[in-house]
């Protein structure tokens, strides 16, 4: 088998951070003996930046610290630490005036293969910066469009893990539909996507799952919530089932990468009249107006 050269899986010379160096992202290089490449052992974050400025920094860094405690990792940065690698990244690689992600990620580094944790992880620390686009209004007016699938993950969906294998098989199966999510269904009831989180709109109420872990505590889904609260829409944190999605007026998916999208179609079938709804059309105003007021805010 040919190696695929690393300029062909990116062709990209942009910084990343690896180690305490930074470097061309195509020059980063990690030990195949990397427990991250072997048991995928590990946590991971993505952190939106706008206009140069990593959004929601503290809530991010705060569940990377929980997750890393969850397997007994180091935080291997402070908080002012991690800001200062994400804010030279941004500067280096000219994202100051520019919307990007943020990807980190902290394995428990190299050491001899043994499923027992070395004594003295060295841990890798890797972050790297990818452009991101803003909302394509033009795009989330059409909606997008989902399946439905039993959750075969494991039961710690709360653990940001780098472990991904479920999610990207669930993910690739929406894919082979024509659809761009995987809706997951736990014990009955509705839990998340394969990568972000779900609402439901249902008689000018809004209802999310509560936080459990059958699902990744998401940032975004966090910041929803706090705005709904904000301005007193009708919000719950409970869990609801496939005959609740399917009769929703409206469905939510929400992530870092994707804020709040509006799902128009679930296994081929509309939500409602397979139009975003109201509700949608509020939330997502009010989120770009949260986003404008930050950028205004020099204390943000
Ligand atoms: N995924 N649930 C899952 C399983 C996710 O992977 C994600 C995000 C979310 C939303 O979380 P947040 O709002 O904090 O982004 C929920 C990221 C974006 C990814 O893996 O690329």
């Amino acid at each position: 088998m040919t190696a695929t050269p690393d300029t062909e899986v990116n062709n990209n010379s942009s910084l990343c951070f690896l180690n305490g160096d930074y470097l061309a992202l195509n020059e980063a290089k990690v030990s195949v003996l990397d427990r991250g490449f072997i048991f995928a052992d590990g946590i991971y974050e993505v952190i939106p930046a706008f206009f140069g400025k990593p959004f929601r920094l503290e809530q991010h860094l705060k569940r990377l610290s929980k997750n890393l405690q969850a397997i007994k990792m180091e935080n291997p940065y402070s908080m002012i630490e991690w800001h200062k690698i994400f804010s030279d990244l941004i500067a280096k690689n000219n994202f100051a005036k520019t919307d990007c992600s943020l990807y980190l990620q902290v394995t428990r580094g190299v050491a001899k293969r043994d499923h027992i944790f070395p004594d003295n992880p060295s841990q890798t620390v890797f972050v790297m910066l990818n452009p991101m686009p803003s909302p394509d209004l033009t795009k989330l007016e059409k909606g997008l469009r989902v399946i439905t699938r039993e959750d075969i993950r494991w039961q710690y969906c709360h653990i940001k893990s780098i472990s991904l294998l479920g999610n990207i098989m669930l993910k690739q199966e929406a894919s082979e539909n024509n659809a761009d999510e995987t809706v997951l269904i736990r014990n009955g009831n509705i839990t998340e996507g394969s990568s972000s989180n779900i609402f439901i709109v249902k008689n000018n109420t809004i209802i999310t799952p509560e936080k459990n872990n059958y699902l990744l505590p998401g940032i975004t889904r966090d910041l929803i919530v706090e705005i709904a609260k904000l301005k007193n829409l009708p919000l719950e944190e409970r869990a609801f089932n496939e005959d609740e999605l399917f009769n929703a007026d409206e469905v939510w998916l929400s992530s870092s990468l994707k804020e709040v999208s509006p799902v128009c179609y679930v296994d081929n079938k509309p939500i409602a009249n397979g139009k975003p709804g109201e509700h949608w059309r509020n939330m997502f105003n009010l989120f770009q107006e949260y986003k404008a007021s930050l950028e205004n805010n020099p204390n943000a």
